[in-house]
């Protein structure tokens, strides 16, 4: 979507996978959908170096609404949730320089049962714009999947007529898939900044995997989409969560940032260990992501569950280099490959980086020998600058 927004891909923070619908404040106070939640998130956000380093949007996903609309079928927050009300939690969002988002659904009512657009498109987009809310998460629960692409436009235009800028996160074309349609991915980057056409994320490395793969088997077809503007979405980051090993975490980021993916974590900031939170700050690894050419990486090969993925990013001719581990068994794949086969064929060389350890293996030729080892569901990640 042309909105002047998502140059690179956005990000922040998101409520769901870690918070989900979680609204008994009364015996679960510091972890029920609030304005406290979201408040202490933004200030750990602007305090422990993660605005520092890109992620902007403190976003609420579904449960934070009453269960009616109000006398003018305005939305409203739940009142004991958000006592101060949305305008407020955005001006304390906005005092710590970053920025709102918020959920709503296309259809009848959202995934949690509360109000959805449906009929109150117009409406919605002015309310949201203003509360001063930076960011609208579209679902597609209780929607006929035939009519997205008729939705998500006109919610994009109202959007747009509100004067405010607004990033517009599409669930359009995954509704078509929960529903058996065929997804059209031309209008969907002229009308979403980005957009979900997947299952999910869980916190285990399947999720992660399967997501993966169907960016693997898609891979030509999406590739044609992704760019400034406009960005596949595979759903939230989840390191500093339960379910996944170190390597596991890393694996997934690595693989979001050749993509091109919007970083979203979902997550307790007040509580990371600091593995996870070097992790989610690695400089190389976010400039990877925020590659200003927002390219989705090619998939070389997969051979015995061991994939190899290369993305170009600047300056012109270089490459970032994964190599993705799927196996949950045995000692790893060792490799040792010349560069030329993985892509970095220029006579000139390149200076090459780990991302993980950060450790710089000096400039190599097309000849030069990468050896290393890929630990079972990890990645191994270089960052390979071509020489002037
Ligand atoms: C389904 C979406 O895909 C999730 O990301 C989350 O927004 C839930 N709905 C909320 O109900």
């Amino acid at each position: 979507l042309e909105n002047g927004l998502a140059r690179t891909p956005p990000m922040g923070w998101l409520s769901w996978t870690r918070f989900g619908c979680n609204i008994d404040c009364d015996s679960d106070p510091d972890f029920c959908i609030s304005e406290k939640l979201i408040m202490s998130m933004a200030d750990r956000l602007a305090s422990d170096g993660y605005k520092a380093a890109g992620y902007e949007y403190v976003c609420i996903d579904d449960c934070w609404l009453a269960p009616e609309r109000d006398i003018f079928h305005r939305l409203q927050p739940d009142k004991r949730r958000f006592p101060h009300g949305m305008k407020y939690l955005a001006d304390y969002v906005h005092s710590k320089g970053l920025k709102l988002g918020i959920y709503e659904d296309f259809g009848t009512k959202t995934c949690g049962g509360y109000p959805g657009s449906e009929f109150f498109l117009q409406l919605d987009a002015k309310t949201f714009a203003e509360w001063g809310i930076d960011l609208l998460k579209f679902d597609t629960c209780h929607s006929d999947a035939h009519d997205n692409k008729y939705g998500y436009p006109a919610m994009s235009m109202y959007l747009n007529q509100t004067g405010r800028p607004i990033l517009f996160s599409c669930e359009w074309p995954y509704g078509e898939l929960q529903q058996n349609l065929s997804s059209d991915y031309g209008p969907v980057r002229e009308t979403c900044n980005i957009w979900r056409n997947f299952w999910d994320v869980s916190d285990h490395f399947d999720s992660v995997k399967s997501i993966v793969a169907n960016y693997g088997k898609n891979n030509a077809l999406f590739q044609k989409y992704s760019g400034p503007g406009g960005f596949f979405d595979p759903d939230m980051i989840l390191a500093g969560g339960f379910g996944m090993s170190s390597y596991q975490q890393r694996a997934q980021m690595s693989m979001w940032a050749m993509l091109s993916a919007p970083l979203f974590m979902s997550n307790d900031l007040r509580d990371i260990s600091p593995d996870a939170r070097r992790l989610l700050l690695n400089p190389l690894l976010l400039a990877v992501d925020q590659d200003p050419m927002g390219k989705m990486a090619t998939k070389l090969w997969e051979f015995n569950n061991l994939q190899l993925w290369v993305k170009p990013i600047v300056p012109e001719g270089s490459l970032a280099v994964t190599f993705l581990n799927t196996n949950n068994f045995g000692s790893g794949s060792p490799i040792s490959s010349t560069a030329d086969s993985l892509g970095l064929t220029d006579s000139r060389g390149y200076n090459v980086t780990e991302v993980f350890t950060g450790k710089n293996l000096g400039v190599l030729k097309p000849t030069s020998v990468i050896k290393t080892r890929v630990f079972p569901t990890d990645a191994y990640m270089i960052v390979c600058i071509l020489m002037a």
